[in-house]
């Protein structure tokens, strides 16, 4: 797997024209996160500015169709659409979301959060490695924002996170606000999930905003910018992990380029002091 490092952001049919006239770099955007699921079809104008953007930038590939808690068999067809797309543009790594997202072949189209416990686990921790065999790779699964918890839950997100980790031998990719927007729906301290974190492990972290609802519960639009607390929440993320790759995920109410690169350009300050403030305590020691 290649050593990945810097800040990112995801590449948003938007800002194509942006991208294939100036490298990416050298607008201040080290890599691209790509929705995979956007250029999984033979030919077309998508993968033509794929392909174009490619030359000049790193990649990584984040899907959202895997569905790797449902209980339907495994898509073989999509596993192999996706490993021919990663032969394609040799992403740095493939993610996807730990959850569900429909059954018996009905798409929710939704991200679910799925049952804590022991059987619950087992279940996924196997169709880990059927997909990172399929793909020849080591998969990234990403913490989702939840709303709901189940009643049969038998440990927390967090040490479901970090046993499915160590198990299925995957690695995982943090989203700082999802664990924010889920501690302030269900009520737990989001700074406990982020310590549970196995820090060897966690190849790359998403920011992103979110909308409070009339009920006080928070959603995650990705509409946003990132929020004061949730950058306050990286900081610890990052003192606590060391250097981990970070971008910025906006998917509505897109802006022009220029913004979203003012926004990685914080979380670049963000990260550089938090570090800064990390080496005091080493050093002194
Ligand atoms: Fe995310």
């Amino acid at each position: 797997m290649s050593q990945l490092i810097g800040f990112g952001l995801g590449l948003r049919t938007d800002h194509y024209a942006d991208f294939r006239a100036t490298p990416a770099p050298k607008l201040g955007v080290d890599w691209l996160e790509v929705i995979s699921e956007n250029y999984m079809v033979p030919g077309g104008k998508p993968l033509a500015h794929l392909d174009a953007i490619r030359r000049d930038v790193p990649m990584v590939m984040h899907g959202v169709s895997l569905s790797i808690g449902g209980a339907d068999a495994l898509d073989r067809g999509y596993l192999r659409d996706l490993r021919a797309l990663a032969d394609r543009i040799e992403p740095a790594w493939v993610s996807d979301h730990l959850c569900w997202t429909g059954v018996d072949r009905h798409n929710l189209h939704d991200l679910l959060p799925l049952p804590y416990t022991e059987a619950a686990l087992r279940h996924v921790v196997d169709r880990v490695l059927q997909v990172q065999d399929a793909l020849g790779r080591r998969l990234l699964l990403e913490n989702v924002s939840s709303y709901v918890t189940w009643s049969a839950d038998e440990m927390s997100e967090w040490q479901f996170i970090a046993e499915l980790a160590r198990l299925a031998d995957c690695e995982l990719l943090l989203d700082v606000n999802n664990v924010y927007v889920s501690a302030t729906n269900h009520g737990f301290d989001a700074k406990v999930f982020i310590d549970a974190m196995p820090a060897e492990r966690v190849r790359q972290i998403h920011l992103a905003g979110h909308e409070t609802g009339d009920d006080g519960f928070l959603i995650d639009t990705h509409d946003h910018p990132v929020c004061e607390a949730v950058w306050d929440l990286y900081r610890h993320t990052i003192a606590r992990l060391g250097p981990v790759p970070t971008m910025i995920e906006r998917d509505d109410h897109i802006p022009p380029l220029a913004e979203l690169v003012d926004e990685l350009a914080r979380a670049r300050r963000e990260a550089a002091a938090a570090l800064a403030n990390r080496a005091v305590p080493e050093l002194a020691a």
